[in-house]
C-alpha cells in the first residue's frame, strides 16, 4: 500500500512531466470535404518478371497487392503495351495485341494480362488501362519510343484502344478508365530507349482525347469508360499546357490526372490544384504516378533521385506525399508508380540486411522488391519494405466512397487524415518526430475508440490499443516516427 506522501510525490511528478508529454489538440469537422475514389498503383514493368515466378508466389503477390490482408488497393493501372520496338530493356518492352488495323493477338503480353486478371478476380473496383506509346506502326518513327503522335491518326489509335478495352470488358474485366497518353511531355528517346514513350505536343492532345471520346461514344461506352488525361510529369508544367488543349475537350475528360515528379511544396501543390480546377470548371484531380525520392519523415530533401531507402524514414516521407495530396490538395485518388521493383541495389542472397538497409545503387520505386538475378539464382522471395506497411494504412481505410472530415485547430497538421463512412471514423495520423506525442481529438459526435494499427521502425501494421477517452474527446497516442490508424465507431461505447 502506498503511503499518502508517496502519492503526493507522484502527483507532483506527473504535473512536472505533463508539459513534456507533448499534447496537441484538434477538432474533427462535421462537414465533409472530398469523397475518395481510390488508392492504387501501376502494373509496369514488373509483370514481365513476376509472371515467371512459381504460381504460389504469383498468387501471394496478387494477394499482397489486391486483398484486404495486403495493401487492399482499390485502383490498378494496367499498362497496355506498345510492342517495345527499339526499347533496349526487355522488362520495359511489353508486347501489344495490335497486329494491323482491326487485327489483334489477344494472347500477346500474357504477363500483363495475368496480373490484370488477378486484380479483377480479387475485386479491385477501379481498373485503368494506361498507355505509354501507340503501337509502333502508328507513331511518327514507327517505334515505341523517341517518336511522336501523328496528327490525323487519332481515330485509328482510338479504335485500337477501345477494341482492346472492350475485349477485356467482354472477358469480365471491368476496365473503367483509359489514359491514352502517359507522360506525353517526354518521348523517352533517343533510341535505344530505356522505356516506351510517345511525345504528344500540347496542341495534339485535344485530338487524342476527342478521338477516344468519339469512339467510346459511338459504341455506347462513354459513361462506362472515363478518359483520364493528361498525366504530365510535373505539377509545375501541367497548368501551363492546359490552355492549349483542355478547353476544346474539357467535357470529354473524366478526371484531370497528373504526376508530381517536381515534388512541389504544399503551397505549390495547392496552386496546381487551384489552377487545374480553374482550367476545367472544377474537375477532380488525381495524382496518378510518383516514386523515387529520398528525404526525411517531415519531408525535407524530397526530389527525384536514385537511392534505395527501405526504412521507416523514407516510408513516412512517402506517406507525407499522400497526406499532401489528400489533405492539402483535397484530391480524391492516389496512385504510386510501380508497386513492385527489382531496383533493390544489392544482392539479397549474399547479404541478410540487403533488403532492409539503404544503399545508393537502387531506387525507391517499390513497395515490394524482388531479386534482379532471380532467373539465374532461383531466388523467388518477395521483399516487403516499410512503404508496403505505410501504404496499407491508406489502401485499407481510404476506400472509394469514404469521405474526408477536415481537422481544424491551431495544432492541426496535414498529417492527420480523418476518413469516414456511415459507421466508422478511421484516423490515419503520422508522427514524423523522434519523440512521442499525444493527439487530443474532438469529434462532432459521440464515438467509441475500438482498435488501432501502427507502423514504425519495429512494427508492421501491428494491432495497438484503441484511443482512450469517452464521449466526443479522445486521446491518440503517437509513438516516435510512426504512422497509426485509430478506428472509432460512430456511436457510444
Ligand atoms: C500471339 O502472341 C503470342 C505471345 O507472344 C505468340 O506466342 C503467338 O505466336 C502470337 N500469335 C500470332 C498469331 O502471332
Ligand atoms: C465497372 O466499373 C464502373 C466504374 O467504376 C462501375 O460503375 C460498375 O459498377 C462496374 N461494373 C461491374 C460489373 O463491376
Ligand atoms: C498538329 O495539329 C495541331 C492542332 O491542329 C497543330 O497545332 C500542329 O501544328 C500540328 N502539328 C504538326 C506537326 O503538323
Ligand atoms: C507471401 O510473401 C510474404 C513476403 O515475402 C511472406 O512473408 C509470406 O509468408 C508469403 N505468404 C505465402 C502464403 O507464401
Ligand atoms: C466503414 O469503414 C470501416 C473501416 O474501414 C469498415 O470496416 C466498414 O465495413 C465500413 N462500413 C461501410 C458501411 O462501408
Ligand atoms: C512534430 O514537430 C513539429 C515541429 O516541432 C510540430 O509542429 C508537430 O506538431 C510535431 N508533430 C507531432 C505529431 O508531434
Amino acid at each position: 500500500m502506498l503511503h499518502h506522501s508517496s502519492l503526493s510525490v507522484i502527483a507532483a511528478t506527473i504535473a512536472i512531466l505533463a508539459p513534456l508529454i507533448n499534447v496537441h489538440a484538434a477538432t474533427v469537422s462535421s462537414t465533409v470535404a472530398q469523397t475518395f475514389l481510390g488508392v492504387g498503383g501501376s502494373g509496369a514493368w514488373w509483370p514481365h518478371d513476376l509472371f515467371n515466378f512459381p504460381d504460389n508466389v504469383r498468387q501471394n503477390l496478387s494477394s499482397l497487392l489486391f486483398s484486404e490482408s495486403g495493401l487492399g488497393l482499390s485502383s490498378y493501372r494496367y499498362n497496355l503495351g506498345g510492342g517495345g520496338v527499339d526499347v533496349s530493356n526487355p522488362v520495359r518492352a511489353p508486347q501489344t495485341p495490335y497486329v494491323s488495323p482491326g487485327v489483334y493477338n489477344f494472347s500477346a503480353d500474357p504477363q500483363g494480362v495475368y496480373f490484370l486478371q488477378q486484380a479483377s478476380n480479387l475485386g479491385v473496383p477501379g481498373i485503368t488501362m494506361f498507355i505509354n506509346s501507340a503501337p509502333a506502326p502508328l507513331t511518327s518513327n514507327k517505334a515505341s519510343c523517341a517518336g511522336q503522335f501523328v496528327n490525323g491518326s487519332g481515330a485509328a489509335y482510338a479504335t485500337y484502344m477501345v477494341d482492346v478495352a472492350q475485349h477485356w470488358r467482354e472477358a469480365g474485366i471491368n476496365i473503367s478508365y483509359i489514359s491514352p497518353m502517359n507522360e506525353p511531355d517526354n518521348s523517352f528517346g533517343p533510341i535505344p530507349c530505356g522505356q516506351e514513350g510517345m511525345l504528344v505536343e500540347p496542341n495534339q492532345r485535344a485530338e487524342v482525347v476527342s478521338s477516344l471520346w468519339n469512339e467510346l461514344n459511338s459504341r455506347g461506352l462513354s459513361s462506362a469508360i472515363g478518359i483520364l488525361a493528361d498525366e504530365t510529369s510535373s505539377t509545375g508544367v501541367a497548368p501551363t499546357e492546359y490552355p492549349v488543349w483542355l478547353p476544346e475537350v474539357v467535357d470529354m475528360v473524366a478526371h484531370l490526372v497528373h504526376h508530381a515528379y517536381d515534388f512541389p511544396s504544399d503551397a505549390n501543390y495547392l496552386a496546381y490544384v487551384n489552377a487545374a480546377h480553374a482550367a476545367s470548371n472544377g474537375k477532380t484531380t488525381w495524382m496518378s504516378e510518383i516514386c523515387c525520392s529520398l528525404g526525411t519523415p517531415a519531408g525535407t530533401g524530397r526530389g527525384y533521385s536514385q537511392g534505395f531507402d527501405p526504412t521507416i524514414n523514407n516510408a513516412l516521407m512517402f506517406a507525407g506525399l499522400v497526406f499532401q495530396s489528400f489533405v492539402i490538395g483535397g484530391e480524391a485518388h492516389y496512385d504510386f508508380w510501380t508497386l513492385v521493383s527489382n531496383a533493390i541495389g544489392c544482392e539479397p542472397l549474399s547479404s541478410s540486411t540487403c533488403a532492409t538497409t539503404p544503399n545508393s545503387n537502387g531506387w525507391t520505386d517499390g513497395m515490394i522488391y524482388y531479386d534482379p538475378d532471380y532467373a539465374t539464382n532461383g531466388n523467388h522471395e518477395l521483399y516487403l519494405v516499410k512503404h508496403f506497411w505505410t501504404y496499407k494504412h491508406f489502401g485499407n481505410f481510404v476506400k472509394p466512397g469514404t469521405q474526408r472530415n477536415p481537422v481544424t485547430g491551431s495544432d492541426a497538421t496535414e498529417y492527420t487524415l480523418v476518413v469516414s463512412n456511415s459507421t466508422t471514423y478511421s484516423v490515419i495520423v503520422m508522427n514524423p518526430n523522434t519523440s512521442t506525442s499525444t493527439l487530443s481529438l474532438t469529434f462532432p459526435e459521440t464515438v467509441c475508440g475500438t482498435t488501432g494499427f501502427r507502423t514504425s521502425a519495429s512494427e508492421d501494421f501491428a494491432t495497438v490499443a484503441a484511443a482512450t477517452g469517452s464521449g466526443s474527446t479522445w486521446s491518440l497516442s503517437l509513438s516516435a516516427t510512426s504512422l497509426t490508424t485509430y478506428i472509432f465507431d460512430r456511436k457510444a461505447c
